[in-house]
């Protein structure tokens, strides 16, 4: 069976799917790797590793007329599902609940369209499979480093002869697995942290890594199902921002990376908010997208100088910005779900399995994964809800 490894054409992307270190493990399980020529040129994988694992390079008609498993980032374009023929499996972060109709093409094609992020995120045996968590790991860290490459000043306490000077204050909101590793990595750098999430199991993780965990008066419980946040009644989320006004406006740096599955990212940073904080104060907006983000003024993909001083970030694809350490994490990602399906060098799907019934999207020319195929009837066409 030959597995495929796909160029990234979104723009900005420079990841790549499956790295050099992934071919060798492939291989073992009597799988043969084609790497579209350039795959991970922008990921610091030239051809040659590719090669020397044992790969053949090839063109991209060759690599899409060949291969029987695709393996990508992102979902493929309507160019690039053109290129697609019946009985392929393609791989990737397919985002099926964003876009349920890109599903039933690929289904209509005769595609077999697995996504990644669509593994049940609780169970053992899928941490390993879980790219969701190791590309928020990932944007945690760079969300934090553009903060403070950004920021005026310096993040740590440091006492020198021209004088010293205070630690930054930094604030992340929604303690997931980015804002965790925000945590982590605004701490190394010697920032003093608070956080606040909406779930409150969050406090004991955010303490673990030195974080002062905020407690609104308001005690909203906003815990949903699967570990994951619900949607907040319009009441609560009202009493959320009034009291999250006051805890910003003292802060220099503010990280946000609140999300609720299916849903606008929750506004957590208010325009009135912004107009609080100091000069100088920098905010990171991890939610951002064309949905909206958890800062009112977000604009997605670029950075927002408001009149008061305030830089409001709000980058698109913060993975794509640390390319080789993602890609590599993100390839044992892909290779730990593909030999999950892998049987004698053949693919073999058990829906009764929880791994295969949440990730196989289409099968057999349907839409198989039951939260897609429900977004997809009549009352609930078109995807998300905004
Ligand atoms: P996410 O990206 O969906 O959301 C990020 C954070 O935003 C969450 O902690 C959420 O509670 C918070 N949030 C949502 N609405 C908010 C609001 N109005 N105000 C404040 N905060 C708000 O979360 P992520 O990082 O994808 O993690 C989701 C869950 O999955 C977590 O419970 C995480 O611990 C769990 N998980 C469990 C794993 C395991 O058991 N092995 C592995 C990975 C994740």
């Amino acid at each position: 069976m030959k597995v495929g490894v796909a160029k990234e054409t979104a723009t900005g992307e420079r990841r790549v799917a499956l790295v050099p270190e992934a071919v060798e493990k492939l291989r073992a399980a009597d799988l043969s790797v084609l790497v579209e020529r350039g795959a991970g040129a922008e990921a610091s994988f030239p051809d040659i590793d590719y090669v020397e694992a044992g790969a053949k390079i090839v063109t991209s008609a060759a690599l899409h007329s060949q291969s029987d498993v695709i393996l990508r980032i992102h979902r493929p374009t309507p160019a690039e599902m053109k290129l697609t023929h019946p009985d392929q499996v393609i791989i990737g972060m397919l985002a099926p609940l964003l876009d349920p109709n890109a599903m039933a093409e690929l289904a209509r094609l005769g595609v077999t369209a697995i996504s990644l992020d669509a593994i049940p995120r609780t169970l053992t045996r899928s941490q390993s499979m879980d790219a969701l968590s190791s590309q928020a790991n990932v944007a945690g860290y760079k969300a934090v480093l553009v903060a403070a490459e950004a920021f005026g000043r310096y993040f740590p306490l440091l006492t020198t002869p021209a004088g010293t000077a205070k630690p930054a204050n930094v604030l992340v909101l929604g303690v997931g697995v980015a804002g965790l590793q925000a945590i982590a990595t605004a701490r190394r750098l010697g920032a003093q942290v608070k956080a606040y999430d909406v779930r409150s199991e969050t406090r004991e993780q955010a303490e673990s890594l030195g974080a002062q965990f905020i407690t609104l008066k308001s005690a909203i419980d906003g815990a949903g199902q699967g570990g994951y946040a619900r949607a907040l009644t319009p009441h609560e989320q009202a009493a959320q921002q009034n009291e999250l006004n006051d805890v910003i406006a003292s802060h220099d740096v503010v990280i946000t990376t609140a999300q609720v599955p299916g849903r606008r990212p929750p506004v957590l940073v208010t325009a009135g908010a912004v107009e609080c904080m100091k000069a100088g104060s920098i905010i990171v907006d991890m939610a951002a997208s064309d949905l909206g983000g958890n800062c009112e003024l977000s604009k997605p993909g670029k950075v927002t100088i408001t009149s008061n001083g305030v830089a409001i970030h709000a980058p698109l694809n913060l993975p794509a910005s640390m390319p080789t350490g993602a890609s590599a994490f993100y390839s044992r990602n892909i290779s730990n779900l593909l030999l999950n399906f892998v049987k004698v060098g053949e693919l073999r799907f058990d829906f009764e399995d929880e791994v295969t019934a949440a990730t196989v999207i289409t099968f057999g020319g349907k839409v198989v994964q039951a939260a897609t195929k429900k977004l997809l009837q009549p009352a609930s066409r078109g995807g998300a809800k905004a």
